[in-house]
């Protein structure tokens, strides 16, 4: 059982918890990930691991609510419990050692992009982060990644920064000055959009992919991509991934077959919840 040390909502539907898990803590490196479940009957949610205290124990998971069980997770207070995490998961990011890097981060996505950029600034490497959202709200992480390097903001509706999206301004630094690298992580469309951007400019580009995850070991195969033509598992292979040769579209289909479960399920938890009008199992 993993305590919740804290619960903030960083954008609406969008919540950081600091969860004790001493073990993860030590040994996570960037871009590797956890498999959450929060309690009997749940899912097994993937999600990366945003940040980590070896000193205090805590790991740091950025969740968004989209599901009956990603809604489940960002309910639980503070003192309340999660009954497993299981990692840390997946091969770490590769970093290069030097030159100039781009990190490209949509909407919750922004939260996964940030230990990439923690680690390419510990090692020396040139940092501007674009990050985006639909609007002011939903930008996450720039204060922290403001820390690191330049941040540059979009939002679909002009509240910040740039109006538009990531991409746009991707393609405007591209003509400023050459990326050697860029990383993206957010929505699919958004990761295939920049790919769309830097292969004329053969900027090598490295995408985060998210697909559905059961055992996180590479036993089950429900997170297969093809990647240059062969399958791969996103939960060891991955998950980060050469953007140039993922296969989005096979991606995107997969990724919307269990759209139709997930939405019964969050209709008969609600039926649920009014009925009984109890707590859950993992509140404190
Ligand atoms: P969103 O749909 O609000 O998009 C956030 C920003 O991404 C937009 O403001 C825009 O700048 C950019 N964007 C979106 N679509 C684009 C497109 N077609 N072309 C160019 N830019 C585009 O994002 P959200 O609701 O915060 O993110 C939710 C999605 O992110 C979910 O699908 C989730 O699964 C995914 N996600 C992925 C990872 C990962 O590891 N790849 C991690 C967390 C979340
Ligand atoms: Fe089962 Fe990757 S999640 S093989």
């Amino acid at each position: 059982m993993h305590r919740v040390v804290s619960n903030q909502e960083l954008a609406p539907a969008v919540h950081r918890l600091v969860v004790e898990a001493p073990a993860i803590a030590r040994a996570r490196r960037p871009g590797q990930f956890v498999i959450v479940r929060l309690d009997h009957g749940h899912e097994r949610i993937p999600l990366t691991i945003a940040d980590a205290d070896p000193a205090a124990g805590t790991i740091t998971l950025v969740v968004q609510a989209v599901g009956f069980s990603t809604r489940a997770i960002v309910a639980t207070p503070p003192g309340g419990w999660i009954r497993d995490i299981a990692g840390p998961l997946g091969s770490p990011t590769h970093l290069i050692a030097q030159g100039f890097a781009v990190c490209v981060g949509g909407g919750v996505g922004t939260a996964v992009v940030h230990p990439i950029a923690e680690a390419l600034h510990r090692a020396g490497v040139r940092l501007c982060s674009i990050i985006g959202g639909r609007s002011r709200p939903y930008v996450i992480y720039h204060e922290e990644l403001a820390r690191l390097g330049e941040v540059r903001v979009c939002t679909d509706d002009g509240s910040w920064g740039r109006p538009g999206l990531v991409t746009d301004e991707l393609r405007a630094l591209c003509a400023e000055r050459r990326p050697d690298i860029v990383y993206a992580v957010g929505p699919v469309p958004m990761m295939q959009a920049v790919v769309a951007v830097t292969r004329p400019l053969a900027i090598p580009t490295i995408v985060s992919l998210n697909p559905v995850m059961v055992d996180g070991t590479g036993m089950c195969g429900g997170c297969r991509v093809t990647v240059g033509g062969e399958v791969r598992f996103a939960c060891v292979d991955g998950p980060e991934f050469d953007g140039f040769l993922v296969d989005f579209t096979e991606l995107r289909q997969r990724l919307a077959t269990y759209r139709a479960f997930e939405r019964a399920a969050c209709a008969e938890e609600e039926c649920r919840a009014r009925a009984a009008g109890a707590p859950a199992r993992n509140q404190p």
